[in-house]
């Protein structure tokens, strides 16, 4: 009997912990805190990146405003459709001289997986789309003014299926991988980057920020 008492306790103590964590809202951090969405991420905010390129890759961080050449704004589609990954990746690891951008002594993994991380700072570009699980879409991509022939492609291919159609993009998400990936990271969302290029070198170019959701939760 008293070993029952004992872990009833131990229980109420553990809901009335977990309430105590969950209710500490409005702009206070709620715990447990997110781990990083990727390893990408840990070493950007680890190495201090945000301090001169911010935690949003706007090249707005607190030490910025000291430099002469300003960071790149990470964010801005256009800016970052002209610099090629291989660039990034020289830039990370030799530095840029005469610049406020060091050189950073990390592994040529870990260099591939921040520029992954920084290439999803575009997200405010274009157009965005939410989806949610088990939902397929289709985007008219007229008024790109694309010639006949063009190409789709998408950053994380593990999490969604893309295709062309005449004037659309079709998009479905892979709902299983998906759905691994949300249980495992204790997240309901997960963002993808699909591009759009024209047959020509200089045709439009356009990207779609998906956003897949599990709306059931
Ligand atoms: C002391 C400030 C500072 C810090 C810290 C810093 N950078 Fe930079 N970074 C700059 C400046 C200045 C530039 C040059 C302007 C530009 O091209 O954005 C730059 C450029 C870049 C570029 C653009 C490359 C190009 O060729 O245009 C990348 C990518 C980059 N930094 C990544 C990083 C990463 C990753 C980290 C952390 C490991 C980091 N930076 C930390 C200041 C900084």
């Amino acid at each position: 009997m008293k070993k029952l008492l004992l872990s009833l306790l131990l229980v109420l103590f553990v809901v009335v912990d977990a309430q105590a964590l969950t209710t500490a809202k409005g702009g206070v951090n709620v715990l447990p805190e997110p781990l990083p969405e990727s390893a990408g991420q840990l070493i950007y905010e680890e190495m201090g990146c945000p301090t001169c390129h911010g935690y949003q890759g706007g090249g707005d961080g607190f030490m910025a405003e000291g430099l002469t050449a300003k960071p790149r704004n990470f964010t801005d589609f256009k800016s970052m459709s002209r610099l090629a990954d291989m660039t990034m990746f020289h830039s990370i690891k030799n530095g840029i001289p005469e610049t406020g951008m060091p050189a950073w002594n990390l592994t040529d993994k870990q260099i591939f997986d921040v520029i992954l991380y920084i290439k999803t700072f575009l997200a405010d570009s274009q157009m965005t789309i939410v989806v949610c699980l088990n939902e397929k879409r289709e985007i008219d991509v007229r008024n790109l003014n694309l010639k006949n022939n063009y190409s789709v492609g998408v950053d994380r291919q593990e999490f969604l299926k893309v295709a062309s159609k005449g004037n659309r993009v079709l998009i479905e998400p892979k709902d299983t991988n998906v759905m691994r990936y949300f249980k495992k990271t204790r997240r309901s969302l997960v963002r993808t980057h699909v591009m759009v290029n024209g047959e020509e070198m200089d045709s439009e170019s356009a990207l779609i920020v998906v956003r897949i959701r599990d709306c059931v939760k």
